[in-house]
Protein backbone atom coordinates (compact mmCIF):
# COMPACT_ATOMS: atom_id res chain seq x y z
CA UNK A 1 0.00 0.00 0.00
CA UNK A 2 1.23 3.04 -1.11
CA UNK A 3 1.75 5.93 1.79
CA UNK A 4 1.95 9.41 1.05
CA UNK A 5 2.07 12.57 3.23
CA UNK A 6 -1.10 14.64 3.24
CA UNK A 7 -1.59 16.65 0.53
CA UNK A 8 -2.41 19.73 3.10
CA UNK A 9 1.06 20.19 4.98
CA UNK A 10 1.16 23.13 7.81
CA UNK A 11 4.25 25.73 7.43
CA UNK A 12 6.27 24.31 10.49
CA UNK A 13 6.97 21.77 13.11
CA UNK A 14 9.14 22.24 16.10
CA UNK A 15 8.88 20.54 19.45
CA UNK A 16 8.00 21.99 22.66
CA UNK A 17 10.69 22.94 24.83
CA UNK A 18 10.41 19.91 27.17
CA UNK A 19 9.53 17.76 24.29
CA UNK A 20 12.82 18.79 22.77
CA UNK A 21 14.42 18.29 25.84
CA UNK A 22 13.48 14.82 25.89
CA UNK A 23 14.37 14.13 22.10
CA UNK A 24 17.89 15.42 23.21
CA UNK A 25 17.85 12.96 25.84
CA UNK A 26 16.73 10.02 23.64
CA UNK A 27 19.57 10.68 20.92
CA UNK A 28 22.29 10.47 23.83
CA UNK A 29 21.49 6.99 24.65
CA UNK A 30 22.76 5.84 21.62
CA UNK A 31 26.89 5.67 20.21
CA UNK A 32 27.88 8.84 18.74
CA UNK A 33 27.77 8.64 15.14
CA UNK A 34 24.43 6.19 15.47
CA UNK A 35 22.33 9.23 16.34
CA UNK A 36 20.19 8.01 13.68
CA UNK A 37 18.83 5.12 15.52
CA UNK A 38 16.52 7.45 17.48
CA UNK A 39 14.23 7.99 14.78
CA UNK A 40 11.53 5.59 15.86
CA UNK A 41 10.88 7.05 19.29
CA UNK A 42 11.49 11.15 17.95
CA UNK A 43 8.64 10.57 14.80
CA UNK A 44 6.48 8.75 17.75
CA UNK A 45 6.74 11.86 20.09
CA UNK A 46 6.32 14.27 17.08
CA UNK A 47 3.26 12.70 16.31
CA UNK A 48 2.06 12.32 19.71
CA UNK A 49 2.42 15.94 19.96
CA UNK A 50 0.50 17.03 17.17
CA UNK A 51 -1.96 13.83 16.88
CA UNK A 52 -0.38 13.42 13.11
CA UNK A 53 3.23 13.01 11.65
CA UNK A 54 3.61 16.31 8.70
CA UNK A 55 6.48 16.49 6.39
CA UNK A 56 7.93 19.18 8.09
CA UNK A 57 7.84 17.34 11.64
CA UNK A 58 9.46 14.56 9.88
CA UNK A 59 12.16 16.65 8.56
CA UNK A 60 12.53 18.42 11.99
CA UNK A 61 13.14 15.40 13.46
CA UNK A 62 15.59 14.58 10.51
CA UNK A 63 17.35 17.69 10.82
CA UNK A 64 17.57 17.09 14.44
CA UNK A 65 19.59 13.50 13.57
CA UNK A 66 21.77 15.11 11.30
CA UNK A 67 20.29 12.89 8.47
CA UNK A 68 18.90 13.58 5.36
CA UNK A 69 15.40 14.23 4.97
CA UNK A 70 14.76 10.80 2.99
CA UNK A 71 15.75 8.99 5.21
CA UNK A 72 13.40 10.44 7.69
CA UNK A 73 10.52 10.02 5.27
CA UNK A 74 11.55 6.31 4.57
CA UNK A 75 10.87 5.69 7.91
CA UNK A 76 7.71 7.59 8.06
CA UNK A 77 5.87 6.27 5.02
CA UNK A 78 7.17 2.36 6.22
CA UNK A 79 5.43 2.25 9.28
CA UNK A 80 1.93 2.67 9.52
CA UNK A 81 1.46 3.24 13.39
CA UNK A 82 2.52 6.67 11.68
CA UNK A 83 -0.30 8.97 10.49
CA UNK A 84 0.33 10.86 7.54
CA UNK A 85 -3.20 12.17 7.79
CA UNK A 86 -4.72 14.73 10.46
CA UNK A 87 -6.72 12.82 12.47
CA UNK A 88 -9.69 13.42 15.03
CA UNK A 89 -8.93 16.41 17.46
CA UNK A 90 -10.39 14.72 19.81
CA UNK A 91 -9.49 11.13 19.24
CA UNK A 92 -8.16 8.79 16.76
CA UNK A 93 -9.94 5.24 17.12
CA UNK A 94 -7.96 2.13 16.09
CA UNK A 95 -10.09 -0.83 15.62
CA UNK A 96 -8.58 -4.03 15.40
CA UNK A 97 -9.69 -6.34 12.54
CA UNK A 98 -7.89 -9.56 12.87
CA UNK A 99 -8.89 -12.86 13.27
CA UNK A 100 -9.85 -13.11 16.79
CA UNK A 101 -11.44 -9.28 17.30
CA UNK A 102 -12.82 -10.13 13.90
CA UNK A 103 -14.76 -13.33 15.02
CA UNK A 104 -15.94 -11.81 18.14
CA UNK A 105 -17.11 -8.51 16.49
CA UNK A 106 -14.97 -5.82 14.86
CA UNK A 107 -16.85 -5.68 11.97
CA UNK A 108 -20.05 -4.30 14.28
CA UNK A 109 -17.25 -1.58 16.20
CA UNK A 110 -15.89 -0.91 12.72
CA UNK A 111 -20.16 -0.20 11.30
CA UNK A 112 -20.59 2.42 14.72
CA UNK A 113 -16.98 4.13 13.03
CA UNK A 114 -18.76 4.40 9.93
CA UNK A 115 -22.10 5.60 11.09
CA UNK A 116 -21.01 7.85 14.32
CA UNK A 117 -17.80 9.32 12.61
CA UNK A 118 -17.11 8.73 8.83
CA UNK A 119 -17.70 6.26 5.98
CA UNK A 120 -14.02 6.09 5.63
CA UNK A 121 -10.87 5.12 7.36
CA UNK A 122 -8.85 8.24 7.89
CA UNK A 123 -11.54 10.65 7.09
CA UNK A 124 -12.27 13.23 9.49
CA UNK A 125 -15.91 13.15 10.69
CA UNK A 126 -17.92 16.41 10.31
CA UNK A 127 -16.66 18.17 13.13
CA UNK A 128 -13.28 17.53 13.02
CA UNK A 129 -13.45 15.62 16.53
CA UNK A 130 -12.74 12.05 16.02
CA UNK A 131 -11.63 9.83 13.21
CA UNK A 132 -10.89 6.12 12.74
CA UNK A 133 -8.71 2.98 11.11
CA UNK A 134 -8.84 -0.78 11.12
CA UNK A 135 -5.43 -1.99 12.44
CA UNK A 136 -3.72 -5.44 12.61
CA UNK A 137 -3.88 -7.11 15.65
CA UNK A 138 -3.21 -5.24 19.22
CA UNK A 139 -2.15 -8.25 21.00
CA UNK A 140 -5.15 -7.77 23.28
CA UNK A 141 -6.49 -11.01 21.80
CA UNK A 142 -7.94 -12.73 24.71
CA UNK A 143 -9.68 -9.18 25.66
CA UNK A 144 -11.39 -9.52 21.70
CA UNK A 145 -13.06 -7.55 20.12
CA UNK A 146 -10.89 -4.03 21.24
CA UNK A 147 -9.55 -0.84 19.83
CA UNK A 148 -6.67 1.81 20.75
CA UNK A 149 -7.86 5.31 21.55
CA UNK A 150 -5.10 7.66 22.34
CA UNK A 151 -2.30 5.59 24.79
CA UNK A 152 -4.93 3.32 25.75
CA UNK A 153 -7.05 -0.16 25.29
CA UNK A 154 -10.42 -0.46 25.68
CA UNK A 155 -11.24 -4.18 25.46
CA UNK A 156 -14.14 -6.46 25.49
CA UNK A 157 -15.98 -4.05 23.75
CA UNK A 158 -19.66 -4.19 22.01
CA UNK A 159 -21.27 -1.78 19.41
CA UNK A 160 -23.22 -0.17 22.68
CA UNK A 161 -20.31 -0.05 24.50
CA UNK A 162 -17.85 1.96 21.93
CA UNK A 163 -20.86 3.97 20.89
CA UNK A 164 -20.96 5.03 24.57
CA UNK A 165 -17.23 5.37 24.71
CA UNK A 166 -17.51 8.20 21.64
CA UNK A 167 -20.36 9.71 23.34
CA UNK A 168 -18.40 10.42 26.44
CA UNK A 169 -15.18 11.74 24.64
CA UNK A 170 -17.39 13.91 22.47
CA UNK A 171 -18.73 15.45 25.64
CA UNK A 172 -14.45 15.97 27.36
CA UNK A 173 -14.85 13.04 29.44
CA UNK A 174 -12.28 10.29 29.53
CA UNK A 175 -14.05 6.99 29.46
CA UNK A 176 -12.33 4.15 31.59
CA UNK A 177 -10.23 1.94 29.52
CA UNK A 178 -9.32 -1.63 29.74
CA UNK A 179 -12.10 -4.13 29.35
CA UNK A 180 -16.00 -3.03 29.35
CA UNK A 181 -17.25 -5.92 30.94
CA UNK A 182 -15.56 -5.55 34.09
CA UNK A 183 -12.72 -8.64 33.74
CA UNK A 184 -9.53 -7.15 35.74
CA UNK A 185 -7.00 -8.69 32.95
CA UNK A 186 -7.61 -11.53 30.79
CA UNK A 187 -8.64 -14.47 32.48
CA UNK A 188 -12.02 -16.18 31.50
CA UNK A 189 -14.85 -14.71 31.38
CA UNK A 190 -16.64 -16.97 33.78
CA UNK A 191 -14.13 -15.83 36.30
CA UNK A 192 -10.39 -17.57 37.38
CA UNK A 193 -10.39 -21.24 37.37
CA UNK A 194 -6.75 -21.62 38.83
CA UNK A 195 -4.80 -18.71 41.11
CA UNK A 196 -7.67 -17.20 42.31
CA UNK A 197 -6.10 -16.31 45.92
CA UNK A 198 -3.95 -13.63 43.89
CA UNK A 199 -7.06 -11.52 43.11
CA UNK A 200 -9.32 -12.40 46.10
CA UNK A 201 -9.54 -9.02 48.41
CA UNK A 202 -7.32 -7.45 45.87
CA UNK A 203 -7.30 -4.47 43.22
CA UNK A 204 -10.58 -3.46 41.29
CA UNK A 205 -8.60 -2.69 38.42
CA UNK A 206 -5.32 -3.78 37.18
CA UNK A 207 -2.66 -1.21 37.28
CA UNK A 208 -2.73 0.20 33.79
CA UNK A 209 -6.61 0.99 34.20
CA UNK A 210 -5.44 2.86 37.39
CA UNK A 211 -2.42 4.44 36.05
CA UNK A 212 -4.56 5.66 33.67
CA UNK A 213 -7.58 6.69 35.62
CA UNK A 214 -5.29 8.50 37.65
CA UNK A 215 -3.73 10.87 35.28
CA UNK A 216 -6.88 10.97 32.84
CA UNK A 217 -4.66 10.72 29.71
CA UNK A 218 -5.65 8.15 27.30
CA UNK A 219 -6.26 10.86 24.86
CA UNK A 220 -4.28 13.60 26.25
CA UNK A 221 -1.41 15.15 23.38
CA UNK A 222 1.89 14.82 24.64
CA UNK A 223 4.16 17.73 25.30
CA UNK A 224 6.67 16.58 27.52
CA UNK A 225 5.36 18.23 30.84
CA UNK A 226 4.07 14.76 32.16
CA UNK A 227 7.24 13.36 33.16
S1 LIG B 1 -6.79 -10.04 17.08
FE1 LIG B 1 -7.42 -8.15 17.94
S2 LIG B 1 -5.96 -7.77 19.49
FE2 LIG B 1 -5.26 -9.61 18.53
Amino acid sequence: MRRRFHHIQPESFEFTPDNLVWAQRQVQNYPPRRQASAIIPLLMRAQEQEGWLSRPAVEYVADLLEIPHIRACEVATFYFMFHLKPVGSVAHIQVCGTTTCMICGSEDLIAVCRRRIAEHPHELSSDGQFSWEEVECLGACSNAPMAQIGKDYFEDLTAQSLSGIIDELAAGRVPQPGSQIGRFSSEPVTGETSLTEIQAGGALRNAAVERALQRGDSIRRIDGSES
